[in-house]
């Protein structure tokens, strides 16, 4: 189901940068099938990071083929240019990074204007007090545990401080902590203790198998979120 309603339940979404290219819509429906909560795709410029992914066309090909939350994350200079492109795609959630917004107020008010939820990613050197004045226009923070630009990165574990000073600051709103990069059995626990609720990961979902041959994505999701659940606050 795409976005309904908010909640702080421990939630797996499988980034498509780890699957097969050749093969997104297979990829999509069978970690969903396999217990993906929703599906992340990372969308890169080769500006603001050093990678190219895919764009807009690509997310609107892919949407009949997602049924749960379509969560966008743009990897990209100048955000504002392109997320009317973005939301006409389908997308549930976009986020936009911090470092690439000069009016990042505006900004999230033009998602959230056009139909979607707003997320804000910060890289790790990007310090949470950057939120203070936007608390109340954005849905979803994403906590960088990796530099963006590519997968099977491994994970930072000085972005954990950051994680529970931003639970704290959130309060009681209905703001989603998002964890990208490095995301395993062995580093969700620690976000998960801090405060997250939405975890990311590529390769350790993806890796052992294949369109073909899902059941490894099934038991890479539930490790992840076992672990996860057991120690989350
Ligand atoms: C990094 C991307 C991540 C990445 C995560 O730039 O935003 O979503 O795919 O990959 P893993 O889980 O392999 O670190
Ligand atoms: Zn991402």
């Amino acid at each position: 189901m795409p976005y309904t309603s908010f909640d702080r339940d421990i939630k797996i979404a499988p980034s498509i940068l780890a699957a097969d290219f050749a093969n997104f819509g297979a990829e999509c429906a069978a970690v969903e099938r396999e217990g993906a909560d929703w599906v992340h795709i990372d969308v890169m410029d080769g500006h603001f990071v050093p990678n190219i992914t895919f764009g807009p066309a690509m997310v609107k090909a892919l949407r009949p083929h997602v049924r749960t939350v379509m969560d966008v994350h743009l990897m990209i200079a100048n955000p504002d240019q392109y997320i009317a492109a973005f939301a006409d795609a389908g997308s549930d959630i976009i986020t936009v990074h911090v470092e690439a917004c000069t009016h990042l107020d505006r900004t999230l008010s033009a998602i959230r204007e056009l139909g979607c939820k707003a997320g804000v990613a910060l890289n790790p050197h990007t310090p949470e007090s950057t939120l203070d004045y936007v608390m109340d226009s954005l849905d979803l923070i994403c906590v960088m545990t990796v530099n963006p630009g590519f997968g099977g990165q491994s994970f930072l574990h000085s972005q954990i401080e950051k994680v529970a000073r931003l639970r704290e600051k959130i309060g009681d709103r209905a703001i989603h902590i998002e964890i990208d990069g490095g995301v395993t059995p062995s580093t969700a626990p620690l976000v998960a203790a801090a405060g997250a609720d939405v975890l990311v990961a590529g390769s350790a979902v993806f890796g052992g198998g294949s369109a073909t041959d899902t059941g490894p994505y099934g038991q890479n999701i539930t490790k992840i979120r076992d672990a996860a659940v057991a120690a989350a606050s």
